[in-house]
């Protein structure tokens, strides 16, 4: 692998030009487009609309495909849109989620190849180098950030730490004594080692080595980064990426910091009305809609990410022509992200129903004390109850089942029968509180 001074790391990739890269993807989606009929989902998908992979000639022909979904993914779960034999996976990831159906995404040894190298660009392209040692914060196992920064930071070359979510002061241990110098970590949590740093009495920029930071997985504003850059004396690198389209690595900053390039031969993008479906005018905001054209396990034809951005106007100074997403602006649907955990009210809602001693009525309150997110969720009884041991045991109990369903643990409050405000008749779900601590 060329790690040298070059500032690509795969230039046949990375230094293509606006034609290149479009016949590249052309030929890519032809070739995804004969793989999606190897799975039963696709075949009828394209048998329903009528349209066959020869009617694709350019890449505006992109719009005749309809729209893959999450619920695609749920109702197809676990394996209905793999496209090899499962003999030729190797490697499986899932969202959270035991009372709805979760989403599969499947790995052959190609794809995770690939997405080593998409992961191992964007670290190259922050400057990182052999010789540098990468911290990773996320959560191992399901969680692609775990996974993906592991096997793309090795891929680069860095000592790789897979130091994993929590235990913060073992964490800051770590940064001291392997002298750490890049770490990934989602922007609350940067704030979260920050504030125990300072109880330690460390510096960061006096004690420790840290130069680089890579934040994604939650929304975050550009005075929130240089924030974060200032406490704790690094560069910070926005990178968006999403389970769906493999984990991190599918849009990164450069060193210009403005914008995340977004690798166009891994990926067509699209940018469209999240109600009419349309594309937006360029450069509007709007949905982002991805087809991965280099993937073999489970292609994804036109997913609706669900996430709201646009493209940047311009040409980056950095030399590369992948375009550039703007940073997140929200989503076009109710899911919340906290502490780097994907939720949606629905999984909430399902589990509570199911206990009889509930009413109807819920609240969902997000509130971030002390650099640390938190949710609040206040359920009505169904009836008068004065037994408190039997309300304490109740409480752990949704607590535990709560925690089974969403991977984090909510504060769960028990409240009488009509204490939940209902307004025209709508109950509010979910109250984000948050404020920019850092
Ligand atoms: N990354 C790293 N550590 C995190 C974190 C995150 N996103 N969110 C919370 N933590 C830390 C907390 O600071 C705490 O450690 P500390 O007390 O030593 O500071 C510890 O994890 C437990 O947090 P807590 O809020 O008490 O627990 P929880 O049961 O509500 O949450 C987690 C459980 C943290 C394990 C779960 O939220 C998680 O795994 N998050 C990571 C998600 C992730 O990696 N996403 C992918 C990013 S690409
Ligand atoms: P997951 O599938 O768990 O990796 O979560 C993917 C989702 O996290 C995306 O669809 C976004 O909503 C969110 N996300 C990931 N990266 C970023 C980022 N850099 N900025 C804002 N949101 C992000
Ligand atoms: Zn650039």
């Amino acid at each position: 692998m060329e790690t040298g001074s070059s500032p690509f790391l795969h230039p046949q990739y990375e230094a293509l030009s606006r034609p290149e890269i479009e016949a590249l993807q052309l030929e890519r989606l032809h070739d995804t487009l004969l793989q999606c009929m190897k799975s039963p989902f696709y075949r009828k998908r394209f048998a329903e609309s009528g349209i066959s992979p020869q009617d694709i000639r350019t890449l505006d022909d992109i719009v005749k495909i309809p729209f893959t979904t999450k619920q695609d993914l749920r109702d197809h779960y676990p394996f209905g849109l793999c496209t090899v034999g499962l003999d030729r996976v190797v490697r499986l990831h899932s969202s959270s989620g035991t009372t709805g159906k979760p989403t599969v995404i499947l790995h052959t040894r190609k794809d995770l190849d690939q997405w080593a190298d998409a992961v191992a660009r964007c670290l190259y392209m922050t400057g990182l180098r052999p010789g540098d040692i990468f911290q990773n914060t996320s959560g191992y196992g399901m969680f692609t950030g775990g996974l993906g920064f592991q096997y793309g930071a090795e891929r680069l070359g860095l000592l790789t730490v897979p130091a994993a979510a929590g235990n913060t002061r073992r964490q800051i241990k770590f940064i001291m004594d392997f002298g750490t110098t890049a770490i990934h970590a989602i922007p609350s949590y940067a704030g979260r080692l920050y504030e125990v740093m300072e109880e330690m009495g460390i510096d960061p920029r006096r004690d420790t080595r840290l130069k680089t930071l890579v934040i994604g997985a939650e929304p975050h504003s550009e005075e929130q980064r240089r924030r974060i850059e200032q406490m704790l004396g690094v560069k910070a690198y926005n990178s968006f990426g999403m389970s769906e389209m493999c984990g991190p690595g599918v849009a990164f900053e450069c060193r210009e910091q403005n914008g995340m390039h977004i690798w166009e031969d891994y990926y067509i993008v699209e940018i469209v009305d999240p109600v009419t479906l349309e594309p937006v005018p360029e450069g509007e905001v709007g949905e982002l809609v991805l087809t991965t054209i280099n993937r073999e396990a489970m292609p994804l034809l036109r997913y609706r990410t669900r996430d709201l951005t646009r493209i940047l106007p311009g040409e980056c100074p950095c030399g590369r022509h992948h375009r550039r997403l703007d940073r997140m602006k929200g989503r076009s649907d109710d899911m919340m992200i906290l502490k780097g955990v994907n939720i949606f009210p629905i999984q909430i809602e399902t589990v509570l129903m199911q206990f009889p001693e509930l009413g109807n009525e819920y609240l969902i309150t997000l509130t971030n004390e002390d650099a640390n997110d938190m949710m609040t969720v206040e359920v009505e009884l169904k009836e008068f109850h004065d037994d408190y041991q039997r309300l304490q045991s109740l409480t752990r109990e949704i607590t535990r089942q709560l925690k089974d369903e969403i991977l984090v643990t909510p504060q769960v409050r028990l409240v009488p029968k009509g204490s939940i405000p209902v307004t025209d008749g709508k109950a509010v779900r979910v109250k984000d509180l948050r404020k920019t601590l850092i």
